[in-house]
């Protein structure tokens, strides 16, 4: 029997991720707090990063891993041009009936329907800790085509000790399906992301919520006016 391939590994880890949240789209919707109920530091860094993609002369912002778009919404609400991308059917069902007014589009954040150098920002809010570590050297890279030089990426994730957790999880009263998780140290994702050309402009780590383990990371990046991948 062939090996399986680098590729053929990929599509079937993206498939697992988006049949685990088809299943829990509606209860995950249900139960996923409004932005506008965060904690204040989260909604400190997304003020932050809302006013720097209001930059004159920046398109749209893509909040890539979106699920019901509840953000999207938030972004727009702050006076922000923004979609939402997700790798599954079911919640972009659903962001697109609770925000008709919103673009919302199907796809995996590894390859953005945007022309390079087209958006003003990329948000990934709690969307990128599924991917193995191995995938996100070219994930990043994509953040970083398809941003205008001047554009900002804010990355929201738990962080941990290099940890893959595969865990069986449920919304509410919903049906539980299994979820692959990577926790990694914030150095190294700071580390990767400036490997694919970003400028790190902050960062902010916070103490686990009452009923988490791991801290929160907030990574507020820039791509650089002049490009400096190595
Ligand atoms: C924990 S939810 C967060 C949803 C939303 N950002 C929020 O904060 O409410 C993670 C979302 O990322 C999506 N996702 C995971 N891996 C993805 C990928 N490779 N490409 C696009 N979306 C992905 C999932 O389908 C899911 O909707």
């Amino acid at each position: 029997m062939n090996p399986t391939s680098p590729h053929e590994h990929a599509g079937a880890h993206l498939d697992a991720i988006r049949q685990s949240y088809d299943t829990v789209a509606a209860d995950y919707a249900r139960s996923v707090k409004d932005p506008g109920a965060l904690d204040p530091v989260s909604r400190a860094v997304l003020s932050a990063f809302a006013e720097l993609v209001a930059s004159p002369g920046l398109g749209p912002t893509a909040d890539v891993g979106c699920g019901p778009g509840k953000v999207t919404a938030y972004l727009t609400e702050l006076g922000i041009p923004a979609f939402g991308v997700d790798l599954s059917p079911r919640m972009i069902e659903l962001a697109r009936a609770a925000h008709p007014g919103l673009r919302f589009d199907v796809g995996p954040m590894s390859a953005l329907a945007a022309c390079d150098g087209e958006l003003g920002g990329v948000l990934a809010f709690y969307s990128t800790h599924h991917l193995p570590p191995a995938e996100l050297p070219q994930v990043y890279e994509e953040f970083h085509r398809a941003l205008a030089p001047g554009g900002h990426l804010l990355l929201v994730t738990r962080v941990g000790e290099e940890e893959h957790q595969r865990r069986t999880y449920g919304y509410g009263d919903g049906d539980p399906a299994p979820f692959d998780s990577y926790r990694l140290p914030a150095d190294r994702i700071a580390g990767l992301l400036e490997r694919a050309g970003f400028a790190i402009t902050a960062q902010t780590l916070q103490a686990p919520e009452e009923g988490a383990k791991r801290p929160v990371a907030g990574f507020l990046a820039r791509k650089p006016a002049v490009d400096n991948v190595p």
